[in-house]
């Protein structure tokens, strides 16, 4: 089977993109393939953080892994600090890349130019991330467009590692959501729905109360023509409720278009669609959330799976590169 990995970070609450976008799909794939979901704790350390917050985060992206339908008995979830094999991955991972390969990331330049105080592990993040990747054999990574220069320089750390210690990972690919399945924010469609984004009206978080989604929904921005039809550079508005109501209801946009011919009904059918979406991972994640004691145990079990392939990845890797054992 297919072995695939990803990883999203304990930082500020999920919304629909990232529902529809990332966790929607992880939840679909997890039947027919090999799949290991991970909250990647150590990366958010690459900015400063307050530690009762990342220690709430974390527990509280991993809960909302479950309650979207991630089943541990189906495919493995942890949380990436709990599995010590990444942080000694990463370090052999540093010392293959090159310090230019790591300047030239575009997501260290953007966020590295804007921040005050600039860690170490800003720019060495994407040989952590390689680590994760290559801990479990990993085949396919499905990540958004941002990630996609990171996953190129995991198959580039894999395949110089290979080619100078002999085989020891497998180079993965990265895998990319079909069109449509970006959604952006409600106030200004032409920039993609995030946790930073500058209204909070412009995004629907997963926990949001139906009222909050119907009015946020309603007040989506759209054109001053009337015509319903999926068009991103005319109506990228219309075409985002497009994207939204087809990524609820399993369809296309396109498919979702058909009928419409005024927004109103649109934006209504739209916010049912999404509450009725919403409405089961809301109430699983309250479960979850009244007894933190069975997350605990569940990401105890998914670290120790987790571990099972990582520490002989590791040991493969100790050995090639020349390290004694211990
Ligand atoms: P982030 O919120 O940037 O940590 O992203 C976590 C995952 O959600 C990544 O796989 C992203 O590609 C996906 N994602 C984030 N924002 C969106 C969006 N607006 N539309 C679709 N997918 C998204
Ligand atoms: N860097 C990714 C992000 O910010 C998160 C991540 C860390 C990841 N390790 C990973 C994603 C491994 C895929 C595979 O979104």
């Amino acid at each position: 089977m297919t072995r695939v990995f990803s990883g999203m970070q304990p930082t500020g609450d999920v919304h629909l993109g990232n529902l529809l976008g990332a966790l929607q799909r992880w939840v679909h794939d997890q039947h027919t393939t090999d799949a290991i979901h991970c909250v990647v704790d150590l990366h958010a350390l690459t900015v400063p953080q307050d530690p009762a917050a990342l220690r709430d985060a974390t527990l509280r992206l991993s809960q909302m892994f479950l309650a979207v339908g991630l089943d541990p008995d189906v495919c493995t979830v942890f949380v990436q600090s709990h599995v010590a094999e990444h942080s000694g991955l990463a370090w052999l991972m540093e010392c293959t890349a090159s310090i230019g390969e790591l300047q030239r990331m575009t997501q260290f330049k953007d966020k590295g130019g804007r921040a005050s105080f600039v860690s170490g592990g800003l720019l060495t993040y994407p040989a952590l991330m390689a680590a994760d990747i290559l801990l479990y054999d990993t085949d396919e990574v499905p990540v958004g467009d941002d990630q996609r220069q990171h996953v190129e320089l995991a198959r580039d750390l894999a395949e110089r590692f290979n080619s100078r210690y002999g085989p020891t990972f497998t180079v993965p690919r990265a895998t990319f959501p079909k069109a449509g399945a970006r959604v952006m924010d409600l106030q200004d469609p032409t920039s993609k729905m995030s946790k930073s984004a500058a209204t909070a009206s412009g995004t629907i978080l997963v926990l949001d109360e139906p009222k909050v989604v119907e009015r946020k929904i309603k007040r989506a921005v759209t054109d001053t023509e009337s015509e319903v039809r999926f068009d991103v550079a005319a109506k990228p508005g219309v075409s985002n409720l497009l994207s939204i109501l087809g990524g609820a209801t399993g369809r296309t946009p396109e498919e979702a278009a058909a009928g419409y011919t005024q927004y109103g009904p649109l934006k209504a059918d739209t916010a049912a669609a999404v509450v009725a979406l919403l409405e089961p991972i809301q109430a699983r994640f309250r479960e979850l959330e009244a007894d933190p004691a069975e997350t605990q145990r569940l990401l105890a079990v998914g670290a120790a799976k987790a571990r099972g392939t990582a520490a002989a990845t590791l040991a493969r890797a100790r050995e090639h590169i020349g390290l004694l054992d211990a």
